[in-house]
């Protein structure tokens, strides 16, 4: 039986937020919301998210996750004390087999394969996450005794000048038997120089009940950065977005250039699909084979088919695209977009809710909202789909074949039958018939004898 704790109540003072740190972002993402995914792929029996600061909207931004269970610390007396807020609902009973790990909230990114390793180091005793460090100011450090085995931890404010040279670090992330674990967390005390209950005193009382302690280090020194201010939590998210964008690249996807690369869910590529620089992937989004998107655009919940092409500064929101599709540069699809194959969608041009069928264009500036167009229909430029009369949206449909001349209007509820032509300008308020040309111009006039205003001296 596992049970995972996330530590989560400290106030995060160095953000200078009102916002709870742990719900602060890395990758589109609230950094507790990584923890959680990484905690879940271990398949734990219980979750327990310890809060304090600001628990309402911590909590407030899980509801309805019913696999989590909050405890709330208040006031914070340390990560010893954290931990014991916990404790009432940890599940499992005295077999050292059954475990508890310890998480932080703000530490998003340690990955389910470094834990998983952890847990196995572990065996039936106490396991430590840690690592060696360049610079270990601030971190507890571990001390080992000559024959090289864990001792104990020093805290930084509490350590001597011989124990401040140990390079060999706690990242906090620590997996304990859950029996012993209370048992020693009712046997700490606060009697150091923070005057805090520290977590890190269970490995000297493991030490003395004999019970075995192993250390297991992270794959990558990316997975246990924390954040405590704005400077890294943008550290953070650049080295988890080379980390993604290496995955993608060992995938088979080219990118222009991995720096300038974003990806705030989850991307799945084909193959031999091409990403041009500063584009923002978020939400779940699919390309298909082929697929090549030009600089700077964003897509959102997306589906785009083999063979598409993105061009710069395209949006996609909540849309799809099929195969051997164009699309930009500068175009928007939004939500209920859905574009068939070989079809055009140019500058400037908004799809909203609509249908744009196989070969069908709309190359310059146009709005289509709630249409049904069919294949090889040609949508000029300027051309308007007036969906809306201030209260209800109406619907437009265009069969197939048909041309629409540019600059023109259709005042939904109207449709546009089978290979009609609409001439240029045609303001549509009633259905116009298949196969004919259909237009509304005034006549054009032009006036004899006028002139042109002369500017009075
Ligand atoms: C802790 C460890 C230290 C380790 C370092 C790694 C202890 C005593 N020290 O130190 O050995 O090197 O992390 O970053 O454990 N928290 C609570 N309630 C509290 C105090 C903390 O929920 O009362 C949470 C914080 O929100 C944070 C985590 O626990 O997520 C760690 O707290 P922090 O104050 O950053 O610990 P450090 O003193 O840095
Ligand atoms: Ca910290």
């Amino acid at each position: 039986m596992l049970n995972i704790v996330i530590l989560a109540a400290g106030l995060g003072k160095r953000m200078q937020s009102d916002l709870p740190k742990v719900l602060h972002r890395i990758a589109g993402q609230p950094m507790l919301a990584h923890v959680l995914g990484n905690a879940r792929q271990l398949q734990p029996e219980r979750i327990v998210v310890v809060a304090g600061h600001g628990a309402e909207r911590v909590q407030a931004a899980f509801a309805g996750q019913e696999d989590i269970v909050f405890a709330l610390q208040s006031p914070q007396h340390g990560t010893g004390h954290a931990v014991q807020q916990a404790l009432p609902y940890l599940v499992g009973g005295d077999s050292p087999e059954h475990a508890t790990l310890v998480l932080y909230g703000d530490v998003p990114l340690v990955q389910a394969e470094t834990l998983q390793r952890l847990l196995q180091v572990r065996g039936e005793g106490l396991a430590l996450l840690t690592e060696k460090v360049a610079d270990p100011a601030g971190y507890g450090r571990i001390v080992r005794t000559e024959a090289g085995d864990i001792a104990r931890i020093v805290e930084h404010k509490d350590a001597s000048d011989s124990e401040l040279a140990i390079n060999e670090v706690n990242t906090g992330i620590l997996a304990a038997p859950t029996a012993q674990l209370r048992d020693w967390l009712g046997r700490i005390t606060n009697d150091n120089a923070q005057g805090e209950y520290y977590l890190t005193d269970i490995v000297a009382l493991s030490v003395a009940d004999a019970v075995p302690v192993r250390a297991a280090q992270p794959s990558s020194a990316w997975e246990t950065l924390g954040v405590n201010s704005r400077v890294q939590q943008a550290e953070l998210e650049r080295a988890w977005q080379r980390e993604q964008a290496r995955r993608q690249l060992e995938a088979g996807v080219t990118l222009a250039d991995p720096e300038r690369f974003d990806m705030r869910g989850e991307l799945i590529c084909g193959r031999d699909v091409f990403i041009d620089v500063g584009c923002v992937f978020e939400g779940r989004v699919e390309l298909a084979d082929g697929v090549h998107v030009g600089p700077h655009c964003v897509l959102r919940n997306a589906v785009v088919g083999a063979g598409t092409r993105i061009e710069a500064y395209t949006h996609i929101d909540d849309a799809s695209v099929a195969a051997s599709a164009v699309l930009g540069p500068y175009a928007r699809l939004r939500p209920g977009a859905q574009i068939g194959p070989e079809a055009h969608v140019g500058n400037f041009v908004e799809i909203k809710k609509s249908v744009l069928g196989a070969g069908s264009k709309a190359n310059h500036l146009a709005y289509i909202g709630d249409a049904l167009i069919g294949e090889r229909v040609n949508v000029g430029a300027g051309t308007i789909t007036c969906n809306y009369d201030g209260v209800n949206k109406h619907r437009t449909i265009i069969e197939d074949d048909v041309f629409i001349g540019s600059d023109t209007q259709l005042v939904a509820p109207v449709t546009v039958g089978k290979g009609a032509t609409l001439a240029a300008g045609t303001t549509l308020t009633r259905d116009a018939p298949a196969g004919k040309l259909t237009l509304s111009r005034a006549q054009q006039t032009t006036v004899e004898n006028w002139q042109r205003p002369q500017k009075k001296v």
